[in-house]
């Protein structure tokens, strides 16, 4: 066999493809074209961004495609779980990368920005990517940027490939996490049957009077100890149950997702749901790095290039800040403001079929 003899065998380098990878960066103080060390490591940054991009798009698909069925096997779920906490992890390690960026003076970056001309990390197609597979619509985005829109006209010109192209407009055209999730989570059984609409219904409100009742509690308390009178809290407590109601019950059908989501997040005692659970907090915890990662990038930028216009044309750090309001996961972020405290709902029916022993 080749590979036992000296000339086949597999080195470090060979396996890594490590000079192709380490000549992507062009030449350091090679001759007179060669990058300065600042752009060396701007570029170096910028690829290990984009390598990490990729791993996280390949986590993402294998993810959604586990869910994209009619029936999760639970054995899938923990599978499905860790593709997503490496997502997480990988956002939380990307934005500390800023911290590595910022080494870089905002009089060394002006040195070579003009390089750049009108290339943006806006023209990420891997970000973009990544932000379709989880669930970000166009309709959603704001700042008058369609990065979409952008790429098709690139792709247009010739400066980006077909197979690129090809790649978006699949992604975009197939499921995304949230909508297999949403799926998901619309066959969760409530107070032990899945799908029932009278259940499901009951259940919901259930919930809705327990947080009428838990509002009172809140209304008297805080007229009791002075903090405020009844007719500026009631409003507040009234508009937020009458909120919770259009979200379980949208033109006063049950949302089977959204009362799943609400049983899951209720209970969380229910042994059978602890992996359910795992499932969401892992999903809520990857949005919430991504948003942190987003975060630290705005402040990075405000801190290289203050409130100039950003070199793919957008206003900048404004636009950027206006990027922080995404929420792809809507629905999991919503259902926090209507959770009440466990000792204040009654008991889910059927305990044993979530393999929950009562000790009384
Ligand atoms: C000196 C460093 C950097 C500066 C000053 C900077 C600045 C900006 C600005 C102003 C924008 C808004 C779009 C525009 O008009 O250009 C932007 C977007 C973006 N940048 Fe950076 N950036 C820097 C480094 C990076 C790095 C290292 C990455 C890693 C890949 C990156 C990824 C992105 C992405 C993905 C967007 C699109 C954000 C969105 O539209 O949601 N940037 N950047």
């Amino acid at each position: 066999m080749s590979g036992d003899s000296p000339k086949g065998r597999m080195t470090y380098g060979n396996y890594l493809k490590l000079e192709d990878l380490l000549s992507l960066q062009g030449g350091y103080n090679e001759d007179k074209s060669s990058l300065s060390n600042h752009e060396m490591h701007f570029i170096v940054v910028h690829q290990a961004f984009e390598l990490w991009f990729k791993q996280v798009n390949i986590e993402l698909e294998c993810a959604i495609s586990l869910l994209d069925t009619e029936e999760v096997e639970e054995k899938q779920i923990p599978v499905v779980v860790s593709h997503l906490e490496r997502c997480s992890e990988i956002f939380r390690l990307l934005a500390s990368q800023w911290k590595v960026m910022e080494t870089l003076s905002p009089q060394d970056f002006l040195a070579f920005r003009d390089r750049l001309g009108t290339s943006s990390g806006f023209e990420s197609w891997q970000l973009r990517s990544i932000e379709t597979l989880l669930g970000l619509k166009s309709e959603q985005r704001i700042g008058g940027m369609d990065p979409m829109e952008h790429n098709r006209k690139l792709h247009s010109e010739g400066k980006l490939s077909d197979s690129v192209m090809d790649n978006l407009n699949r992604i975009s055209s197939g499921p995304s996490l949230n909508d297999v999730l949403m799926r998901w989570l619309s066959r969760t059984p409530v107070n032990g049957f899945s799908g029932n609409e009278k259940v499901m219904r009951e259940f919901v409100e259930n919930h809705l009077s327990s947080m009428k009742k838990h509002g009172e509690e809140v209304i008297s308390h805080i007229v009791k100890i002075g903090h405020g009178n009844e007719d500026k809290v009631r409003p507040r407590i009234n508009a937020g149950i009458a909120s919770a109601r259009d979200f379980l019950l949208p033109n006063n059908e049950v949302s089977f997702a959204r009362a799943g989501l609400l049983f899951i997040e209720s209970y969380r005692e229910l042994p059978l749901l602890s992996w359910p659970r795992r499932m969401i907090d892992s999903v809520v915890d990857m949005e919430e790095a991504m948003l942190l990662f987003r975060s630290h990038h705005v402040r990075m930028v405000e801190r290289m290039i203050g409130r100039r216009m950003g070199t793919g044309g957008s206003s900048g750090v404004d636009y950027l800040d206006k990027t922080l309001s995404y929420r792809i996961f809507t629905d999991l972020w919503a259902v926090r403001t209507m959770l009440v405290k466990r000792d204040s709902i009654t008991d889910p029916t059927n305990p044993e079929f979530y393999g929950y022993v009562s000790s009384q």
